[in-house]
């Protein structure tokens, strides 16, 4: 249950919409579905590295904005091992161009949010990958389910006090929507179908 009114409850109405997109992405139903196959997964995964890498990279280059509040675990390199399990090279893989601004801590918190969200379908993604194609990712599973979804809380409950001002909450929400937005922008750009 998300505490209406909350900065999180606002940040997840007003990115509703590019979620559901994301989710409805053919591709990765795609890779999702009881059709999958081991290609599909891989495509997937490449597409996740793509924008994983570059966001957390410009999150991590403001690591002194935002340690303070939240400590920010990198994951990209875990999308790597998955792939080299999978027998895939990942020399080379083409990434998003475009990151978020991240100016300040509400940015920051604004950025954190979405791929500590991702999670969240990460755990569907796993479940289904698993079921599907016997394939184990640690990258969408990174724990228990429960201790993953308890994280997440955690987290929200820390973005919902950090701010100190009406602008620290304005930035973490235009800091999500351009971080959805970009991610959108890549999935459309790297979509085998249409
Ligand atoms: C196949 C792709 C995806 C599936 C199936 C999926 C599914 C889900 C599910 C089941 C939840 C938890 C329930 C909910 O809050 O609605 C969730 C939450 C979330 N997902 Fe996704 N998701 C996908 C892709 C993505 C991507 C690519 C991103 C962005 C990097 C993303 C960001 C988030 C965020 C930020 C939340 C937390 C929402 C909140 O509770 O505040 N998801 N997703």
């Amino acid at each position: 249950m998300i505490p209406p009114n909350s900065l999180r409850d606002q940040i997840y109405s007003l990115t509703k919409p590019i979620h559901d997109r994301l989710d409805g992405d053919p591709d990765s139903v795609r890779a999702i579905q009881p059709t999958a196959t081991r290609d599909d997964f891989v495509h997937l995964l490449k597409r996740t590295y793509g924008f994983v890498k570059p966001v957390e990279e410009a999150l991590v280059a403001q690591n002194k904005i935002l340690a303070p509040v939240f400590k920010f675990e990198p994951r990209a390199e875990i999308v790597l091992e998955d792939l080299r399990v999978l027998g895939v090279k990942v020399a080379g893989l083409p990434v998003m161009s475009s990151t978020p601004t991240i100016e300040t801590v509400g940015h920051a918190m604004g950025v954190a949010y979405v791929l500590e969200g991702s999670k969240m379908g990460g755990l569907v993604i796993a479940k289904q990958v698993s079921r599907f194609l016997g394939i184990e990712s640690r990258f969408f599973l990174p724990g228990e389910p429960k201790s993953v979804v308890k994280e997440f809380q955690a987290f929200c409950a820390k973005l919902d006090v950090f701010a100190r001002c009406e602008c620290d909450e304005r930035d973490a929400v235009d800091a999500a929507i351009e971080t959805f937005t970009l991610i959108d922008a890549w999935f459309v750009a790297t979509r085998q179908r249409r």
